[in-house]
């Protein structure tokens, strides 16, 4: 079978099933990357065998849904992309609270996690497993598709079967290498023998999954070399972390280098006995991506991430067009939404993920445009602007600061931050494309906005956070304690380190707050987080929060929980006194050179009482309309470009 290009989308979970069956936006989802110029597109993980019936994804074992995997099928292959269903099964792997009664497993070790204890599959029950999952192949190819995807990695069932670590079978699955790799040989071959040649069988293997005596690069080769011999897959690909400490490493974020698996993976080529390598993991750019073919690093280029944030992203490479792709932040947004909050994929950086219009999106022309003033430059307000611009209307927007971005600018000089820009850079080249009139450094007020005579006016002025209530009015009134935005602001023009500590009073939990605390950590001898509840960042999903504690540690930043501060006269001698929120027992912060706080955020929307009394349509997007992360920022803003 021969692909139009070399991009493959890489799984990806949805939540866009429902109830174990195919939905239109899901369909929808995958034929938006085949039109966006993807060549080959993985599914999630489908139901394959009966054990999984109750498990949230589309059901393959039984006909029962084939006339809906037939269209998607169609949607897909009818425009050259090839359709491949992951096989997957999490085995004792966990990473929601509780634990899986039903987990199985290679052996009868817990889950690093959840610590799930998987009932042991016996030799029969691995029989029919892999003769079910085959039989699940042969359905799906039989509905149109062109393969599957066994995944190996990621620390799942398969995974932990490969990994000494996982595996201390004594029967004919565990032993050495190859006793372990058995399962998804056997897997492979019941596969090849049911849907012939012609049907891919990619296979995605641990790259390094970071737990000791495991599967670091050196066994990944191993692994690698059994699973090619003979050549009966048509493409490996390779990922790290598992289901562990180490789950991070799943999906790299925007803390660490770009394409972070690829000094392995250009190795690893080397181990698959000529079986094509498709390269993955955070390759954003598509200069990226050239580089690595054109340095023979790997065959196929796999997105993820970036194919959310753009499908696009292929077809705008292709005609010159990548100044207009809406990048990947590498934030997982996406993975807080279907992993933490259970709910349907979303971005940060595309608000209409898995819409029919999503590709290449440039909004239908209004029939009755109108005069609308944008208050408020940041994320919220310039995608309201160009959104609603591009619809006809004719567009104001004034923004206090001299540049677009907003608070979003200074996130993005803090660490982790860098990707952020491509928000506001995208947004900026759409707004002057869609015709917004950009009146940046211009504080908006009543007089100056209803001078223009607007029908309606889009507030995205913010959000300011509150004073925290142990701080004394007259300190407050004073400012000499300064919120973490405002002490940032100052903080990052200063380079030379202080002696002291910085102390942060977090009341916040978002991933911000820590990025400024190892900003500070640059700049002071020691930092150290106060807050009320009983650790920090419980408002981050689970893998930005493991990266999170893991720089916390090895930065020695310290986190003293169930605490507030409490203002005395010491303050003025650099002693900060703290108690506990439940028993009141006290102690002290000796050498307190920097004091801010972090903490619920309200909504500047002074302008809206007074817009609505002289009559004017006022709709709020962002933090001024309810105080949240970027996700809200961006969606609310795109919701009301759209409905203005
Ligand atoms: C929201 C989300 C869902 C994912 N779901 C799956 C999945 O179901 N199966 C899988 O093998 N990998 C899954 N992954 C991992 C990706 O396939 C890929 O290995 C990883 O995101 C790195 O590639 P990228 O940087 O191009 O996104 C998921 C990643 C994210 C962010």
């Amino acid at each position: 079978m021969g692909l139009r290009n070399r991009i493959a989308h890489v799984s990806m979970t949805t939540m866009l099933a429902t109830g174990g069956r195919v939905t239109d936006r899901l369909i929808q989802y995958h034929a938006n990357r085949a039109s966006g110029g993807a060549a080959m597109t993985i599914t999630e993980p489908l139901g394959t065998a009966p054990h999984q019936a109750t498990l949230p994804r589309v059901q393959v074992w039984n006909d029962s849904d084939s006339d809906a995997l037939k269209r998607w099928a169609d949607a897909v292959e009818t425009q050259d992309c090839r359709l491949i269903g992951q096989i997957q099964d999490a085995g004792r792997g966990r990473h929601a609270p509780g634990r899986n009664p039903e987990a199985i497993g290679a052996s009868a070790r817990p889950d690093d996690l959840s610590w799930t204890m998987p009932h042991v599959l016996t030799t029969d029950e691995i029989f029919s497993l892999v003769a079910n999952i085959a039989q699940s192949a042969q359905r799906l190819q039989r509905c149109g598709w062109s393969g599957t995807e066994i995944s190996a990695g990621h620390g799942h069932l398969f995974h932990q079967f490969l990994s000494p670590w996982s595996n201390v079978r004594t029967d004919a699955y565990g032993g050495d290498w190859h006793a372990r790799a058995r399962i998804v040989v056997e897997l492979v071959a019941e596969i090849r023998a049911l849907c012939g040649p012609r049907f891919i069988i990619g296979l995605k293997l641990p790259v390094d999954d970071g737990v000791p005596n495991s599967i670091g690069p050196a066994e990944a080769a191993i692994v690698a070399d059994i699973l090619t011999t003979g050549k009966n897959v048509d493409y490996v690909c390779f990922a790290g972390g598992a289901h562990a400490r180490t789950l991070e490493m799943h999906v790299p974020d925007r803390y660490g280098p770009p394409m972070p698996y690829m000094p392995v993976i250009k190795k690893l080529r080397h181990a698959t006995n000529g079986v094509p390598v498709m390269a993955l993991g955070r390759i954003t750019d598509p200069a990226e991506a050239d580089g690595i073919l054109a340095r023979g690093e790997a065959a196929l280029i796999g997105l993820g991430r970036p194919l959310v944030a753009d499908p696009a992203w292929p077809r705008k490479t292709a005609n010159g067009r990548v100044w207009d792709i809406r990048y990947c932040l590498s934030c997982n947004t996406c993975w807080g939404a279907i992993v933490m909050q259970h709910r349907a994929i979303a971005c940060v950086n595309n608000p209409r993920v898995a819409l029919p219009d999503e590709v290449d999106f440039w909004p239908q022309r209004t029939t009755t445009p109108k005069r609308i003033i944008v208050v408020g430059a940041g994320i919220a307000g310039m995608e309201a602007a160009w959104v609603a611009a591009a619809r006809g209307h004719q567009v104001t927007l004034f923004g206090r600061s001299p540049e677009p971005g907003g608070k979003a600018r200074l996130r993005a000089l803090l660490p982790g931050g860098e990707t952020i820009s491509s928000i506001y850079d995208y947004q900026t080249g759409a707004a002057h494309r869609a015709g917004v009139d950009l009146e940046l450094g211009v504080t908006a007020n009543l007089e100056n906005i209803m001078a223009r005579q607007p029908d309606a006016v889009i507030l995205a002025t913010g959000s300011t956070m509150l004073s925290p209530d142990w701080l004394p009015a007259s300190v407050q009134s004073e400012n000499l304690v300064p919120n973490l935005r405002d002490a940032m602001q100052e903080i990052i023009r200063h380079t030379q380190r202080q002696p002291g500590t910085a102390v942060i009073f977090d009341m916040d939990h978002t991933e911000a707050t820590y990025a400024a605390a190892e900003a500070l950590h640059a700049r002071f001898s020691r930092v150290v987080i106060i807050t009320p509840r009983d650790t920090i960042a419980t408002d981050v999903q689970m893998v930005t929060r493991q990266g999170i504690f893991r720089r916390m540690a090895d930065k020695r930043i310290t986190t003293i929980p169930l605490a507030e501060p409490r203002w005395s006269a010491a303050c003025e001698d650099g002693k900060l006194e703290y108690a506990n929120v439940y028993n009141g027992d006290t102690g002290v912060i000796e050498d307190v050179a920097f004091l801010t706080y972090a903490t619920p955020r309200v909504p500047n929307d002074a302008l809206v009482a007074p817009l609505r009394a002289a009559g004017v349509a006022v709709h709020l997007v962002g933090d001024c309309l309810s105080p949240q992360e970027l996700l809200s920022a961006t969606a609310t803003g795109h919701a009301v470009g759209c409905a203005v």
